[in-house]
């Protein structure tokens, strides 16, 4: 298999309170085939989200390049790459600051269609199963997001993600908010598309039972430093950094100190 993303030697450089430049990320290499979940885990401020943010060409790297579909991912955001941008998607950790609170779920769900060549009842279809994935009622297409709580935010803003059946989704704590059974669901909507579709996802998650679930190789980050990468079942029941074996006798990515 050839790899959809791959980041070789990504660094993040930023100016501290004392004017001391200190590394948020350094040195980090990761690559994901089409297909393949690889999940990112560390323990709070190692630098997930912020490396989430450069692999979606959100941000830009101090030094590193990341390709997706051999394309820069910075570049994505040119009118150009367009359509290559509606093949990557991003879950925000936040729900709050990654929808427009003004726009109504219909427009944001319409938005990944629009560089889609699909006729007007396709994407009806397109948009009605992602609310049915995602156990949103039909109604919800005519209101604006602002009238929603934060659960279901984040699950307009996943299937935002999911309805234009993309080639990669970066899922930033996509799931965490979210009740089990909802949580559950959504595990299930992501493995059903890997299935379809061959989806490749990012996945990052404090849950290690959820880690387990969906990844087939996991990349544990500490102070924006790759220390582990391997298999999942290889890296849970035989960790080789110390940082890994801490995490996991924890129980949450959470609680360790960095
Ligand atoms: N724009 C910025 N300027 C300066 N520092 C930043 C900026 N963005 C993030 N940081 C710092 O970078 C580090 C990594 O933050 P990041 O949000 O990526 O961590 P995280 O692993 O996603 O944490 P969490 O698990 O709590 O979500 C933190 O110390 C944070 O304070
Ligand atoms: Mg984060």
């Amino acid at each position: 298999m050839t790899d959809l993303l791959t980041a070789k030697n990504v660094s993040l450089d930023r100016t501290g309170p004392d004017r001391k430049i200190r590394p948020i990320l350094d040195g980090v290499d990761l690559s994901v085939k089409q297909g393949e979940t690889v999940a990112i885990l560390g323990a709070s401020g190692t630098g997930k989200s912020t490396l989430a943010h450069i692999l979606a060409g959100l941000l830009r790297p101090s030094a590193g390049q990341i390709l997706f579909k051999g394309v820069e991912t910075v570049a994505l955001q040119h009118p150009q790459n367009r359509q290559l941008r509606c093949n990557l998607q991003m879950i925000f950790q936040d729900p709050y600051s990654s929808l427009d609170p003004r726009q109504t779920v219909s427009a944001i769900l319409n938005e990944p269609l629009l560089v889609q060549n699909l006729s007007a009842a396709e994407k009806q279809t397109r948009i009605e199963l992602a609310l049915q994935a995602l156990a949103l009622p039909l109604e919800a297409l005519c209101r604006r997001a602002h009238e929603f709580s934060g659960g279901q935010r984040q699950r307009i803003a996943i299937a935002r993600a999911l309805v234009g059946q993309p080639s990669l989704i970066i899922a930033d704590e996509a799931v965490s908010a979210l009740d089990a059974s909802i949580q559950a669901r959504v595990l299930n909507v992501f493995l059903e598309q890997q299935g379809h579709t061959g989806l490749s996802l990012v996945f990052i998650s404090h849950d290690m039972t959820v880690v387990r679930h969906i990844a087939h190789r996991v990349v544990v980050l500490a102070k924006g430093r790759v220390v582990e990468e391997g298999p999942t079942k290889k890296v849970f029941e035989n960790p080789c950094s110390p940082y890994t074996r801490q995490l996991l006798q924890n129980g949450t990515w959470k609680d360790v100190s960095r």
